[in-house]
Parts: C-alpha cells; structure tokens; sequence
C-alpha cells in the first residue's frame, strides 16, 4: 500500500462509512467531488486538524464494520477528512487486530484459543474447524475464520464470537422493534442456559443488526416488510455479531453462515453463580434489575451515591473513597483517592476522567458481566469520579470484543443524557459532565492506561515513558485520573455505606468486596465476590474446583501460579505478594491434571509475543525467544531443558528489568512461576 495520498478513490459505500461519522465533506481538501473558489484560497489544517485526530479511530471502525476491511481508497478518503497523514493512519490501522488492509470476507470468525478455552477443549474445536471450512485464514463462503486471544467469555469457554460487516442497524431502515424491556439480558434466576442443536436451525429470537435480540422473528426491510425472498435479496448486509459460547464446530458453522440468526446470549448474571443472594454488594443487582431501565435502576439504590456525592462536594468525595482505603483493582493496585486528590489539584484545566474497560487479561471477564448486568451503575460512578477530580468530559474505553456491553452501554448513556443525570446541568446542580465510549480493536496493550490515551487519541497504541504520569499529563495532555470498572464501581458502596463502613470489610490493607475470575476445569465458572481475605480455598470450594486440580494461575497471563496445596493464601493484595505471586485483575483460572502445562506455557508465551508493541528491544526480543525456547523444551524435562531454562531466566530478566511497560516487565511472571514453582519440566 502506497503510504502517500495515492490515486485511489473510495466505493461509495466506503464514502458513506466514513460520512455516517463526519456528516458530508465541506471541500475539496476534504475529499467532496466539486471544488469552490472558497477551496483556491483555504484549507483545513494546523489545530483545527490536529483537533480531530482522535476520530481516527473512530473512522476506520466505521469503514472496517462496514466492508470488513480497510482498502487504500478508504483509507485515503479518512485521511482527507481528517488531514492525517496516509503513512501514520496505515501504522495506525495496522496495529490493531481486528482490522484488516487486505481484502477479506465480510464475516470473520474469532476463535478463543487461550488458556480457559485451551482447558476445555478449543484444540477440537479449531480441528472441527478445519475439517469444516478449511485452515485457519482461508476464506470460504463469504468467511474467515481465525484463532483469537481470549475474549473475554471464560465461564462459557471455548468461546467465539463471530462479527459481520455491514450497514449499520439504525441505517436506512425502519426502526427495529423495540427490545422487550431487558427481554434476553435480563436472567432467569437458576433458568437452564439455552442451548442450540447442532445441525437445527435456530429458531430463537431474531437479532437485529446490532446484535439485539428482538421480539420480532425476522428483521424489517426498509419498508418495513419481512426480510425474504426477493425483499431479502435486495437488503443491504447488515452489521451483525454473534457470541457463540460455548462453542462446538457445528454451531459455529452456523452462525458463520448467518450470524444475525444466531441464538441471543445467554444473561449476563448466569455469569454469576451467587447472583440474587443476599449479601452482595458488586454484583448486588446483576440479575436482579433490567439491564435497559433506568427507573429499575433507580428503585434499587441507583443514583443515591450520587446525590450523596453532591452533598460532600468534590473534597469530601476524595476524602470518602481515601478513608475508605479503595485501591484500584485494575492491576496495578494504586490507591484511587491519592489518584483523585493528584488529579484534581492540578492547575491546568481541562481534567478529563478515563474508565478503563478494555478487559483484554487472559481469564478476565468480571468487568464484561458488571457492564452487562448492571450498566447505570458504570455511569453513575464516572459521573461522581468526574465531579471529584474535576472533569465534565469522561472516556469509556470499552474492549472492541464486547458488543453487548458497547449496546446496554451507550443506551444507558444515552438514557442518563435524556433524564439530565448526565449533561450540562446534571440534577439541577450546576455540574456538566458527559461519557462518550471509544471502542478498542484488540490490542491488550491498549489496556495499559498510557497506551489507551495514545489510542483515544489516533495514534499507535504504544505506551508512554513515565514521568509525567497521566494525573499531570494524560489523555490530550491534560490531568486525567483513569481507572478500572471495579475500582469505579466501589464508590457507589462507599458513597452509601459511608468510608467507615466500607473499610471495615476486608483486611486493613486491602479494604471492600473483590469481583474474582474463576474459570478452567471447575463445576462452576464465573465472576464471584468476596471480602478481601478469603483465601484462595474459599474461593476455589465455591466454584467447585476437581481434586485433580494441577495448577492455578492468578493474575491472569502477567501473573503467576500457584500448587493445589497452597490453597490457605489469603486473596489480598499483601497476602499474595506475601507469597510471592499476584492478584492481578482477580483471574483465578484451574487447571487439572489433563491440561498439557508446557502447552499452556508456551501459548502464554506466544500471546505476549503477538502483544508486544515492539516499542522496546527488551520486551520485543525477549518474547520472541522466550516463545522460541519454550516451543524446544515442550517435549522435555530435566537435563534435556537445562539451557534453555538457563536462557529463558536471563531473557526473562532483561525484560523484567529494562521493559518500558508492564506488558514486557510481567511477560515471562507466568513462565518462571511454573517452572519454579510447579516444577514444569522436571
Ligand atoms: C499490558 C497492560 C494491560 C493492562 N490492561 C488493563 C485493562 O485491560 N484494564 C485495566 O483496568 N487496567 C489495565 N492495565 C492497568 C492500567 O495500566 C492501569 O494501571 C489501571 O487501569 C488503573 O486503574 P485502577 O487504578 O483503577 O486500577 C493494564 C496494564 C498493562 C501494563
Ligand atoms: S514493554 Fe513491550 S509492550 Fe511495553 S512498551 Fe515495551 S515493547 Fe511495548
Ligand atoms: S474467552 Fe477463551 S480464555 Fe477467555
């Protein structure tokens, strides 16, 4: 591809991707047909271009929903209308993994194939695959499979999830029929999980485009007819995604076939073992209210903190959440109103509050099921976050894996906006604050909260050198206080229990409820909450966990396992680094005696690998020889593995050591954790 203007011109449908998010080009400069006079003597550029940088981003979903892949000519058109230069939008373009610059199908299938689903069975389920449609990344019948990092979906491993370029939803069309209020995200406590037949047409509830399940059984044409026969054929292809978890061959042949048919999925809360049970102060209304209603929301406590938030002022607020002792449950374990207080002293104005949910940890998936269950509760916490640190603008960085989450989201904001809990005057008390949600595209560096400023912003998403840190200089430039959906959402407790009462859940260090992520091969996957301080046996007797069990990783991919016999360790976040592992962001995934552990290691090692922004040799070197060593010792043990274990330790140092980021620091955590301290290769 040609990394300067070229001569290409964009489809009329890829005009129209990048126009349904920048209205119609104005001149010439911008790509419009006619030139003006107006054009001989003006173009657009210096701040006023470099101001809509960030709609990069933005821009090439539009383009990459729509056709499925981002051609030269599309690429210049964006370009234009954002005067970016070619080259940089192509380096931007090409970072991320869901989109693509060479033709491909418009239906791309991503197959899970990390360590939850590696433990239940994605290896037959790729071969299925290929019986069935050919290698990995051949394209047949209008789709592509391909295998996928974790996505998110771990207590219904093996997961899939399949998306289907198109017109958007709300597009050209008459209005699809309404939802039936919370009709398939709303739980049926103890319901069964639906399940589809292999080789049956599903005949469930039809999806609109936008992958909502609606109560009609086909979607409308534009006239609003039934979508069939010569009707169906003159349709637009619709814009589609489809969650197929767990996963078997046959089932995915289907909803490759047409995703827009696929089964609704199933309650966010089925992901939630203890949903419904008193106690609970997380996940207390997941399952519990419609995901879709506000007013349900607030005749559960919604709002409430909110209101409390108003009577401290924006002091008292930081002053609840540091008495409270809340530390951010993002990774990193900072505490959040030190980050507050930091931000909301600085002088320079604009102050901007960034919620990470990019969610891309293998074995994470606790912020998927809060967002899904529980959506205002996401929002009423940005908005309090924002009124503390002084902020009236918030970035929801959501993982692009997510559509469900993306839809109950923006309706939710969408919804706050409409009833003035969010906008220029939110309850009447002078205080402005709005959400706007910014979709990733599968880049797991991009949760590493520098990266993710880079990425709102339009460029590569690599993240910055330390100092100066984000609550001086973050997103725009500008004081930004960024945190997790856990940490956010532990306000609303705080705020209505008052700090007192919410420190004295927990231990002293590590105060309040902890969401954990429990998947792999036990009885019963999912998210549970707990007071910090359980310990690990606690938790593992809860979902069930076989005596077979081999291994546990904690922390995900960047953390560390831990032995069967090591159950007593307490979940805190002293208690683990106690015993010399991690929390993490509260993945706690099972293996059992069944599962390959070099095989894992080594798919570890190739996640880190792919996810490497190759920014700094340590990490970019590293993880390629690391990955390298790891695939030579797979078959062997004791004095056959000695050198590269030998080598795996000094690789393993120089990244821990001289990594720019924590991607590089953790990447070989997991690895030395198995050799260590399961004894892998003896
Ligand atoms: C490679 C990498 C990936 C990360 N991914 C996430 C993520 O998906 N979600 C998240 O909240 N934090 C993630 N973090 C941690 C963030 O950089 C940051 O510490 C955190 O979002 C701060 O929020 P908190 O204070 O509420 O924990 C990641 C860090 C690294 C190094
Ligand atoms: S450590 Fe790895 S991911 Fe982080 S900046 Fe360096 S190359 Fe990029
Ligand atoms: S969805 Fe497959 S490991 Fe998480």
């Amino acid at each position: 591809m040609d990394l300067h203007f070229g001569d290409s011109k964009p489809t009329d449908e890829e005009r129209a991707a990048v126009d349904s998010l920048l209205g119609l080009p104005t001149s010439a400069w911008e790509g419009a047909d006619d030139r003006t006079d107006s054009d001989l003597r003006w173009a657009r550029g210096g701040r006023e271009a470099r101001e809509r940088r960030d709609l990069l981003l933005p821009g090439l979903h539009a383009i990459n929903d729509r056709i499925g892949w981002i051609s030269e000519g599309a690429l210049d058109y964006l370009c234009r209308r954002l005067t970016v230069p070619p080259a940089e939008a192509y380096g931007v373009a090409t970072f991320y993994a869901m989109f693509a610059v060479k033709p491909r199908p418009a239906k791309v299938l991503h197959v899970c194939t990390d360590l939850a689903c590696a433990s239940k069975g994605s290896a037959a389920v790729c071969a299925g695959l290929e019986e069935r449609l050919g290698a990995a990344g051949s394209a047949a019948g209008g789709l592509v499979w391909q295998p996928s990092p974790c996505l998110g979906l771990c207590e219904r491993a093996p997961a899939a999830l399949v998306i289907q370029a198109g017109v958007p939803s709300d597009e050209g069309s008459a209005p699809q029929p309404p939802a039936a209020p919370g009709a398939t995200e709303r739980v049926q406590l103890g319901g069964a999980r639906p399940s589809w037949p292999a080789g049956a047409n599903p005949a469930g509830p039809a999806r609109a485009a936008n992958g909502v399940s609606v109560t009609a059984p086909l979607p409308s044409s534009p006239a609003g007819l039934p979508v069939g026969g010569q009707a169906a054929e003159a349709a637009p292809r619709r814009y589609a995604t489809a969650v197929i978890a767990p996963a078997t061959p046959e089932a995915l042949v289907l909803a490759g076939a047409e995703p827009a048919a696929a089964p609704a999925e199933p309650a966010a809360a089925l992901a939630v073992p203890q949903a419904g049970q008193p106690g609970l102060s997380l996940l207390s209304r997941v399952g519990v209210v419609d995901p879709y209603s506000l007013d349900d929301y607030r005749a559960h406590d919604g709002y409430r903190a909110l209101r409390r938030a108003f009577d401290l002022g924006p002091a008292g607020v930081i002053r609840e959440v540091t008495d409270a002792g809340l530390v951010g449950r993002g990774g990193a374990a900072f505490p959040t109103g030190r980050k507050w207080q930091a931000t909301a002293s600085q002088p320079v104005r604009q102050h901007y509050l960034v919620c990470n949910a990019d969610e891309s940890e293998p074995g994470t998936f606790k912020d998927r099921v809060v967002m899904e269950g529980d959506p205002y509760a996401l929002i009423e916490s940005m908005t309090i976050a924002g009124y503390a640190v002084g902020a009236d603008r918030g970035y929801l960085y959501l993982r692009g894996e997510y559509p469900r989450a993306l839809r109950l989201l923006q309706h939710a904001i969408d919804q706050a906006r409409a009833r003035g809990f969010l906008g220029d005057d939110i309850l009447g008390q002078g205080y402005a604050f709005d959400i706007e949600i910014r979709r990733g595209a599968g880049a797991y560096i991009c949760g590493e909260e520098t990266a993710l400023f880079n990425s709102i912003e339009g460029y590569r998403g690599e993240p910055r050198s330390k100092p100066p840190f984000p609550v001086e200089s973050g997103l725009f430039g500008k004081p930004t206080a960024e945190n997790n959906v856990e940490t956010l959402i532990n306000v609303l407790p705080i705020l209505n229990q008052g700090a007192a009462a919410y420190a004295a859940i927990g231990t002293g260090q590590s105060t309040g409820p902890k969401l954990f992520c429990v998947s792999g091969n036990v009885g019963k996957p999912g998210i549970y909450e707990l007071p910090f301080g359980a310990t690990l046996g606690e938790l593992l007797e809860l979902a069930e966990a076989p005596d077979t069990m081999r291994a546990i990783l904690l922390g995900g991919a960047a953390g560390g396992f831990v032995r069967p016999d090591e159950l007593d360790i307490p979940l805190t976040f002293e208690g683990t680094r106690a015993a010399g592992t991690t929390l993490g962001s509260g993945v706690v995934l099972v293996l059992d005696d069944t599962v390959p552990l070099p095989k894992m290691l080594v798919r570890v090692a190739e996640f880190f690998r792919d996810e490497s922004c190759g920014q700094c040799v340590p990490c970019r070197v590293g993880t390629v020889r690391q990955e390298e060593a790891l695939h030579r010792i797979v078959d062997k043990t004791g004095e056959d593995a000695a050198e590269d274990i030998a080598l795996l330790r000094e690789v393993g140092a120089a990244m821990k050591d001289a990594s720019i980021c924590g991607l590089g620091q953790t990447a070989w955590s997991a690895v030395e954790s198995a050799i260590d301290r399961l004894g892998a290769y003896k």
